[in-house]
């Protein structure tokens, strides 16, 4: 991610990852709550603490500013192969078009594609997004995910009630 004159955007300040630990993951709690509209359970925050390099929170300038939260999934009649969902990934609308979001997902991209020591491959990392948010089709499709489908009536509860479902597929059929 470069400016005009090709520096990073994000040059001038600190930006660091940070494990979700115990200690911070109120902090977790209370980003998630600013932006998303969904509520996440306890049994969600307990799971985000078992994904290791999955859950990742973004500091800039020592400021927890965004966030991303994934699990693992099984794929069916496969024991070499798992799907990873993306549950949450978000960063606070002031400090958004910085390349933070991008970092978060690289992360997560780069670690995905990493052959595993022990245990099951990534073969596909997937997510739901509302039909009319533009800024995260634009930002996933960005980062190499495409639309694999419309799935009409997802979020019941909101008014744009349908979402695309977007993957980036890392292991193609064996
Ligand atoms: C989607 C989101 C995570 C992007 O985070 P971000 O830190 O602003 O993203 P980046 O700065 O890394 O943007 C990377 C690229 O994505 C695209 N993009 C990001 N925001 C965009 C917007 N508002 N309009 C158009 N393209 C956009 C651009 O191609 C951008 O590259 P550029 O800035 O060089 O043009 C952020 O907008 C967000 O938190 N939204 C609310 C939560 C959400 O909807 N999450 C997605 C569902 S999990």
């Amino acid at each position: 991610m470069t400016t005009e004159d090709n520096k990073p955007k994000t040059a001038a300040f600190r930006v660091g990852l940070g494990d979700i630990t115990p200690n911070n993951l109120g902090q977790l709690k209370r980003l998630n709550t600013v932006l998303f509209p969904v509520v996440y359970t306890a049994s969600f925050y307990k799971d985000v603490l078992d994904v290791g390099e999955f859950a990742k929170i973004i500091y800039f300038n020592d400021v927890c500013v965004g966030a991303v939260c994934c699990r693992k999934e099984n794929v069916a009649g496969s024991t070499s192969l798992q799907n990873l969902y993306i549950a949450t990934l978000g960063v606070l609308a002031p400090y958004r078009r910085l390349g933070l979001g991008s970092k978060l997902l690289e992360h997560i991209i780069e670690n995905a594609e990493l052959p595993p020591s022990t245990g099951p491959k990534i073969a596909k990392m997937y997510l739901h997004v509302q039909t009319d948010n533009e800024e995260a089709l634009e930002f996933y499709k960005k980062h190499g995910f495409n639309v694999a489908e419309k799935c009409e009536n997802y979020y019941p509860q909101f008014e744009v009630s349908d979402a695309f479902r977007l993957e980036k597929v890392l292991v193609k059929d064996e």
